[in-house]
């Protein structure tokens, strides 16, 4: 057994058509993302961080600013992605991230999230990445989700 396992979309492949596709699911999840998961996995084999949670091996590996080799797979999935965060007061900020680098190693909890790396869209929308942004904040975000976050994240 894996000790980080790939974990399936709450929620059917197909779930999101016409906004996207299954076939951006099966790629992007399916095999940019479980990449990331086996990758890591061969890393910690035989390793105390075999039996962390994903978030404790970003945190550690993060090495305070100096990452180890693990962190680039562990966070991977916050690559080019921009972010909706909060503090623990409320206070909202708007970041992107470069290189994998994660809200959650500079204190802050992430509540939205939105990959705007080709891969996330390119299926279904070429090089149209804003019509992708659009359809996202129209169509796919989940308020309800990110109100529990944003309560979450004050706690
Ligand atoms: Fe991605």
């Amino acid at each position: 057994m894996n000790a980080i396992e790939l974990k399936a979309p709450p929620y059917p492949l197909d779930a999101l058509e016409p906004h996207m596709s299954k076939s951006t699911f099966e790629y992007h999840w399916g095999k940019h993302h479980k990449t990331y998961v086996d990758n890591l996995n061969k890393q910690i084999a035989g390793k105390d961080w075999e039996n962390k949670e994903l978030e404790e091996i970003v945190l550690a590996s993060w090495n305070n600013g100096s990452p180890t080799p693990e962190f680039n797979n562990a966070a991977q999935f916050g690559s080019g992605w921009a972010w909706l965060n909060s503090d623990k007061s409320g206070k909202l900020s708007i970041s992107k991230t470069p290189n994998a680098v994660l809200p959650v190693v500079e204190g802050k909890s992430p509540i939205l999230t939105c990959d705007v790396w080709e891969h996330a869209y390119y299926i279904d929308y070429q090089n149209r990445r804003p019509d992708f942004i659009q359809t996202f904040m129209d169509k796919l975000i989940n308020w309800d989700m990110v109100s529990q976050r944003y309560a979450a994240a004050q706690q």
